[in-house]
């Protein structure tokens, strides 16, 4: 059994999404100390923007009108797309970053799906634990309410296009401690953290089981 990890923080050492991640791995590990773990991390190794368009070029012509360029966007959009269907389970920690998804991640999904003949049903049977973070809060009544375009897509995705068997991990108000103005938080923040944790702890053992 093999377990696919991503990850897609731009915060390195100081990552909340890898974090959580980490703890659902650690959960994992715990039931399974050898199995495989790939690894791909968005955020501090992105994969090349033009990558995408090059890869939609190359599949649009013959093989020997294609670029060496060309070539080697497409082999790398199979590449992360092998990497998806080859996986038994997935951790994929992807925060939310300016009202969205970031940039990295979006890259990574557009190469996976110009490297397939069909995205639906992808990761069909696949359990993967989604992990999304957010500094703020964007539930039902807060100011920003329907502010978060991060998570709904990647259900979207992950879920009604690729057909993952998903669960979704989310911490919200990570910036509570670190953004003075949302002292007032504090608690309710310590309460979302203590559950995320709990949740990543019994994803994990459950993608292990
Ligand atoms: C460049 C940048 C943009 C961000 N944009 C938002 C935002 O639009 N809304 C929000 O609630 N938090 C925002 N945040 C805060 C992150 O969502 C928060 O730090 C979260 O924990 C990110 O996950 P990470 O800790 O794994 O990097 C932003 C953070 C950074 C660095």
């Amino acid at each position: 059994m093999s377990l696919l990890r991503i990850d897609s923080s731009i915060q390195g050492d100081g990552s909340s999404s890898s974090a959580l991640a980490d703890q659902v791995v650690a959960e994992f590990r715990a039931v399974r100390p050898s199995e495989p773990i790939v690894t791909r991390h968005l955020g501090e190794q992105p994969l090349p923007a033009d990558a995408w368009r090059a890869a939609l070029g190359a599949k649009a012509v013959p093989e020997e009108q294609r670029t060496p360029a060309d070539r080697a966007a497409l082999a790398l959009a199979v590449e992360v797309a092998d990497e998806l269907r080859a996986a038994d389970a997935a951790v994929l920690a992807l925060p939310l970053y300016n009202y969205g998804v970031s940039q990295h991640v979006k890259t990574w999904i557009d190469l996976v799906i110009a490297g397939v003949d069909d995205p639906v049903g992808l990761l069909t049977g696949t359990p993967v634990v989604l992990v999304t973070t957010r500094g703020g809060a964007y539930g039902p009544g807060t100011p920003r309410e329907g502010w978060d375009h991060n998570t709904g897509y990647l259900r979207r995705i992950l879920a009604d296009v690729w057909g993952a068997d998903l669960t979704v991990i989310e911490r919200e108000f990570t910036l509570v401690g670190i953004n003075p103005a949302l002292d007032e938080f504090r608690e309710h923040a310590a309460t979302l953290r203590k559950s995320a944790e709990e949740a990543a702890a019994e994803a994990g053992r459950s993608l292990a089981a």
